[in-house]
This record gives structure tokens, C-alpha cells and sequence, in this order.
């Protein structure tokens, strides 16, 4: 038997993801002796409870409330506590203890991100963080190593799994909104406060990390352009789907330039988007993630698979924690963080893409025209107009359309030519300021053509 050296693993948090993060290393520790060259001791379990059941899996005397005893004399410390506070307080702790860090935390490191890994620079520690995008998809390392020589144009990522479950629903069983999230929270997709998913706060903070890795550059989480998906409405998933698109909560993040000046920059957003059916996302269904990424050399990537779940996270995390030991047993640096391209994040108005934009409106002679010119006057050229079946006069008729002196309406969907958002934005809001526009029902813009 090889008398390996022991290496101290200190585990913050034993919820979805910590539990089975202890159970498989327990499970594992011959294995990943081996493969480590470095017997890794779980030293120690924090948690808030030590009173709750997490399973056979979670030995209970190693479990302790004191968590900073345990990070100090460890030599990798694994937060999966999640929140920032304490997790941001441990793990500067941690960092300054000599210690390298896993986390998972996708919150933290948007918002928090540059002072860790400054201190991690400044004190030679490493900080590894797979688990936080994409769950168990392996799509940091990938950036940050495998991708190191090339130059990565844009990613479109599935990175929510929650929102893609409903919108899958919706695209796939004709669900509306709240009866797919009711179908999500009832499978445990959903958080019992749904908000972070459904209007997009975690899709961003993903975001953030993806196109700082990517561009080589800081992402502040205060310059990613956020919508969630809660003004998706089943009828503009139906229309998607007869003109050949499925609606997607995407976070993009894109090398652009600036259509004013000419410089180069980087734009981070995450919304709802049309992708074709023939796209690769397309296909990502049910609670699954995907990113689908562009680079110059390279060419199209796309890593899929589960994005969340606790077991699924684990291996994520235990990859991560192969990587740190290893480093503890040969040496060297390890990987650092690059920003140095420090490219400037531009504001969403001076991003381009195709828009559908769905109008209701009056239904009488010259209304086309009157909208194809509002268009035209904000530099917006039209694609394709598709009108729907007028609809018939309700005994409802509307402030707008008594104003219009009209009793019914038609719905019109707009194609657009590709525009920027700035172009775009002034186009609705002179929509929806015409006495021929009832309501701008949705806009959507159409990615990954
Ligand atoms: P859980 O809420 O299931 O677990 C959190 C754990 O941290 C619990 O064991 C809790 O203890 C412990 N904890 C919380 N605060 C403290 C504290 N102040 N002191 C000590 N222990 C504390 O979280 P998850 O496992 O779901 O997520 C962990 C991290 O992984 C998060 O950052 C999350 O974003 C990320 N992640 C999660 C994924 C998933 O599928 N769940 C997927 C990808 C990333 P106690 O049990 O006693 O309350
Ligand atoms: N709430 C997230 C999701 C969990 O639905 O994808 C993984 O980050």
C-alpha cells in the first residue's frame, strides 16, 4: 500500500450539492489517492444544522458550526454554503490562510469576483469555480485553458434550467406561464421564491463569469443587461413555433462594436431570444443547460448537459478539487485569471440583432402603412409583416381602439432586418404612442442566425 502524503479538504456547506460533494469523496478516496498522488481527508463538515439528516453519505462527526476553525490549517476549502455572506468572508479567510478555494458560488463570484481573485493572485492560492456555470457541464476550464489561444467571438448560453423547463413546456405542451412554473416548482426545479430564475438574476450573474473569462476581461454584474421571462406569453411561443423559432432565456455574451465609433467591446445580456428550430439549443429541453460558444479558430462549440441537481454539481466540484491537490503535490502556479484585454462593456443600445415585435392594432385602411413608416423613420428596415385574422369586434372595445374609432383589431408581427437596440427601442416607443397601435404585445429578438 503507497503511503501517500495527506492533503486537508475542509467542506462549507453539506445542502444539495455539499452532501454529495462528502459522500463521493468518502466514496471515491482510494480512487482519487491514486489519481491525486495525495490521500485528501475530509477534515471537517460546516453547516448551520448539526441536528438535520443529510443522508448515510455525511458522516455525522464531521460535521462542526465552527467554520472558520476548520478552514484554518486546511489546504483546499470547499464553500458550497452559497449567498455572499459569510461565504465571501470565508473564503478570504481561507485565501489568506494559505489554502486554495472551490466554490460554486455564481452569486459571489459576479459580484465579488475581482477581490478574490486578486487576493488569490496576491497570495500564489488558486481559485477554481466549475460548479458555478452550467452545473456539472465542464465549460470554465474549457474557456479558461483549452480556449487560452483563441478568440472567443460570442456565447449563447442555455444556462438556466428552471426557465428552460418552462419554456420548453410552453414551446412543447402549449402550458402558459404560470401553470409550466407551477409544474417546475412542483418538480423542485424552481426555488420556492422563483425570482432569481424567472427574471433572469442568475442567468446574468452566469453571464458575468462566462464573458469575463471569455474576453479576457472584468464583467461587472451592474453592466449586464437583464430581462427575465415573465412577459413571454403562450401565444408569442405559438407564433415562434409556426415561423420556425423556439424561445430561449439566453445569456449572451458577444465581442461587438461600437456602431458610433468603431472601437471594440464586449456586451453581456440575457433575455428571452428566437432562435431557429435548427440551431443546436434548439434542441436543449426539459431543466437541461447548454453553451454554445463561437471562436475564431476553434469554430462552434456547444457543451450540454445537466445544469444544476446535487450529485450532477458534485462532479463538477470533485474535478476542481483533482485539480487543486494536484497542484498541492507537483507545484507551479496554477491557472490565473486573465482581464488584461479590459475591453469596455457596452451599453445594450449598441447592440444589433433582428427583432419580431407582435403589434395589435386597428384594423382599417393606411394602418400598415402608418407602422412600416414608423419603422423606416427610426432607420429600422422591415423584413416581413405577417397579419393575423382580424379579430373580431368585442363588446370590450378599448380606451385605444374607441380612440382609433375602429371596433376591431388585427395582430401584426413584425420581422426586422438587423437594427441596433438603441434603433429599435425608439421604434416601440413611437408604436406605442401611434393612434393605430392598440398595445405592443411582445418584442423578441431573434439570435443564433
Ligand atoms: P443548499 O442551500 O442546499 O445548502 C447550503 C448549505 O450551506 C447547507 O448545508 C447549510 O447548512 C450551509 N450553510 C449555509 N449558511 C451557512 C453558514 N452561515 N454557516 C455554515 N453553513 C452554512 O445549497 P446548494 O447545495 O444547492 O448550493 C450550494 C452552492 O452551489 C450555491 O452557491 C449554489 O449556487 C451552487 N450551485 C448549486 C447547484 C444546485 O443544483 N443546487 C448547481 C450549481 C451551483 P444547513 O444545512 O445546516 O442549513
Ligand atoms: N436555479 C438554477 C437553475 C440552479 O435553475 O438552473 C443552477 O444554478
Amino acid at each position: 500500500m503507497i503511503d501517500y502524503r495527506t492533503l486537508r479538504i475542509a467542506l462549507l456547506g453539506a445542502g444539495s450539492v455539499g452532501s454529495q460533494v462528502a459522500t463521493l469523496l468518502l466514496e471515491h478516496s482510494d480512487e482519487l489517492a491514486q489519481r491525486v498522488g495525495a490521500r485528501l481527508v475530509l477534515s471537517g463538515i460546516a453547516v448551520r444544522d448539526l441536528e438535520t439528516d443529510r443522508g448515510p453519505g455525511v458522516p455525522r462527526e464531521l460535521l462542526t458550526t465552527d467554520a472558520e476553525e476548520l478552514i484554518v490549517g486546511s489546504d483546499i476549502v470547499i464553500e458550497l454554503m452559497g449567498g455572499i455572506t459569510p461565504a465571501r468572508e470565508y473564503i478570504l479567510l481561507a485565501l489568506r490562510s494559505g489554502a486554495d478555494v472551490i466554490t460554486g458560488n455564481k452569486a459571489l463570484l459576479a459580484t465579488h469576483g475581482p477581490e478574490l481573485f486578486d487576493l488569490a493572485q496576491q497570495v500564489g492560492a488558486q481559485l477554481y469555480y466549475e460548479a458555478a456555470v452550467g452545473g456539472a457541464i465542464p465549460i470554465i476550464r474549457p474557456l479558461r485553458d483549452s480556449l487560452a489561444g483563441d478568440r472567443v467571438q460570442r456565447i449563447l448560453g442555455i444556462v438556466n434550467g428552471t426557465t428552460n423547463y418552462i419554456l420548453d413546456r410552453m414551446d412543447r405542451g402549449g402550458d402558459d406561464l404560470e401553470s409550466a412554473l407551477a409544474a417546475a416548482t412542483e418538480l423542485g426545479y424552481a426555488e420556492a421564491d422563483p425570482t432569481g430564475d424567472i427574471e433572469g438574476y442568475d442567468a446574468a450573474q452566469k453571464a458575468a463569469i462566462l464573458a469575463g473569462l471569455a474576453f479576457h476581461t472584468t464583467v461587472p454584474i451592474a453592466s449586464v443587461y437583464r430581462e427575465g421571462i415573465t412577459g413571454v406569453r403562450a401565444e408569442d411561443v405559438e407564433a415562434a413555433r409556426k415561423a420556425g423559432y423556439v424561445v430561449k432565456l439566453l445569456a449572451i455574451c458577444e465581442r461587438i462594436t461600437d456602431p458610433e465609433t468603431g472601437s471594440e467591446g464586449v456586451s453581456a445580456r440575457v433575455y428571452p431570444a428566437l432562435i431557429p428550430r435548427d440551431h443546436p439549443l434548439a434542441a436543449v429541453r426539459g431543466a437541461n443547460n447548454a453553451v454554445f460558444v463561437e471562436a475564431e479558430a476553434a469554430g462552434s462549440l456547444m457543451f450540454y448537459g445537466a445544469g444544476a441537481g446535487g450529485r450532477e454539481t458534485a462532479s463538477a466540484v470533485l474535478g476542481d478539487l483533482v485539480s487543486a491537490a494536484r497542484r498541492h503535490v507537483i507545484g507551479g502556479p496554477g491557472v490565473a485569471e486573465s482581464t488584461q484585454a479590459d475591453l469596455p462593456v457596452f451599453d445594450i443600445g449598441k447592440v444589433s440583432t433582428r427583432y419580431r415585435v407582435s403589434l395589435s392594432v386597428a384594423d382599417r385602411p393606411g394602418v400598415l402603412a402608418q407602422i412600416a413608416r414608423i419603422f423606416s423613420d427610426h432607420g429600422v428596415s422591415v423584413e416581413a409583416v405577417e397579419q393575423s385574422v382580424p379579430n373580431a369586434p368585442s363588446a370590450g372595445i378599448d380606451a385605444a381602439e374607441r380612440r382609433s374609432g375602429v371596433e376591431g383589431t388585427a395582430t401584426l408581427v413584425i420581422g426586422t432586418h438587423t437594427a441596433t437596440e438603441a434603433a429599435l427601442s425608439a421604434t416601440v416607443a413611437a408604436l406605442a404612442g401611434s393612434e393605430s397601435v392598440v398595445a405592443v404585445q411582445s418584442v423578441l429578438r431573434v439570435e443564433g442566425e
